[in-house]
């Protein structure tokens, strides 16, 4: 919207390239027809476009093989394809206590369902102690599922020793990268990650109804969520074993993933630029919300190690009536708990949540400073 600043990027990034627009135009328009369903010089050319964007997903998190790359609708899709996935009752996955409802939420239904959770305490600011992981990966852990960073705290989340526990204990690793793929490099060879959960939709800066779920060597079988139509071995009744067919069920979303491979382009070209944006406006953000009175800022001190996100509150006032003010002043963003309520119990903003700032590669400083200004402004009126 003309005049807004919108710094709700960790919600869905916005604006996208033009060229994810083009994108997305061309498969509706001139593709048109289903991939992997056909014959047909539009269906090839269909197929053709999820291999592409396939590919560009395994480069650029260093997957060998781009068949180990299933297309979902979203992150919570693909952490669920993940968890679901690989989990039966009697086997124990650890966690930790800051994760989205995305994760959280099936956690306690697998729990309900006879899978052991073990539950690790993250510190307040959001980050997690590899040490207390590593003390409760045991023998009879089959995965380790946690988030890169909160969408609420921002704090990074030190993979690669997490990995290491898990494989040494003959556990799988399986990492939402919802709030940092796109903003900070992850590798799943070089990391460990055997299942890795991404939108496309927000640092990848593709259209909302795109995400994916990796399906690393490691994992030896997985289970979809929903069997169906694949377009190959339609003769069986059971669902294909060989990947991404197992977990891509029914027609894809080939508008939204021509879009996300238009994105990912941009991102190789000018991902650098990005990616320094977003970080340069994330400490600005948070150092002029430091010097506001009254304001509390969450998560860790440390701007170099956090997701592109300032959560904050202001005196004691409701973080959606703030967010309120703010949109009526100009600024797009969020207020309360983010689907989250994990991590605002970790900080203490259980009842009445926080207000989030999230810029994206697009936010200058000027947006910065008017959001700024716009804070001020509601402190002076809500604090006494
Ligand atoms: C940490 C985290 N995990 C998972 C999700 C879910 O992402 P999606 O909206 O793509 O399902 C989000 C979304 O905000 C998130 O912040």
């Amino acid at each position: 919207m003309d005049g807004v600043v919108y710094l709700d990027n960790a919600a869905t990034s916005h604006p996208k390239p033009p060229a994810v627009l083009e994108a997305m135009r061309d498969a509706i328009e001139r593709i048109g027809a289903s991939p992997g369903r056909g014959g047909h010089r539009q269906a090839i050319e269909a197929g053709r476009a999820v291999f592409h964007c396939r590919a560009a997903v395994a480069e650029l998190i260093g997957a060998l093989e781009p068949e180990r790359v299933a297309f979902t609708k979203n992150a919570t899709e693909a952490i669920n394809v993940g968890l679901c996935g690989v989990l039966r009752p009697g086997d124990r996955v650890v966690t930790t206590d800051i994760e989205h409802n995305a994760m959280w939420r099936p956690l306690c239904r697998l729990a309900r369902a006879g899978v052991g959770v073990d539950v690790v305490p993250a510190e307040t600011d959001g980050t997690v102690d590899p040490e207390r992981m590593l003390r409760a990966i045991g023998e009879g852990t089959r995965l380790v599922a946690l988030t890169h960073a909160s969408n609420v705290l921002g704090a990074l989340v030190e993979v690669r020793p997490i990995a290491a526990a898990a494989h040494a204990a003959g556990a799988l690793l399986l990492l939402d990268a919802a709030q940092t793929l796109g903003e900070w490099p992850l590798d799943v060879e070089d990391l460990g990650i055997d299942l890795l959960a991404a939108p496309g939709h927000k640092g990848l800066l593709g259209p909302q109804g795109t995400g994916f779920l990796y399906v690393g060597p490691r994992v030896e079988a997985i289970e979809p969520l929903a069997v169906g139509g694949t377009g190959s071995r339609s003769e069986e009744e059971e669902q294909p074993d060989v990947l991404p067919d197992r977990l891509e069920s029914g027609t894809l979303n080939l508008p939204g993933i021509a879009g996300l491979s238009a994105a990912l382009a941009y991102l190789a070209q000018q991902g650098g630029e990005a990616r320094a944006n977003v970080r340069q406006r994330t400490a600005e953000l948070a150092t002029g919300l430091s010097e506001i009175g009254g304001v509390r800022l969450l998560g860790p001190r440390e701007h170099t190690v956090r997701a592109g996100l300032v959560t904050f509150t202001v005196g004691q006032a409701d973080s959606e009536d703030v967010a309120a003010d703010l949109d009526q002043r100009g600024v797009a963003c969020r207020g309360g708990l983010h689907c989250a309520p994990q991590g605002h119990r970790k900080a203490g903003t259980i009842d009445r949540g926080a207000v989030r700032f999230s810029p994206g590669p697009f936010t200058s400083a000027e947006d910065v400073a008017t959001a700024i200004r716009a804070v001020h402004a509601v402190a002076r009126e809500v604090l006494p």
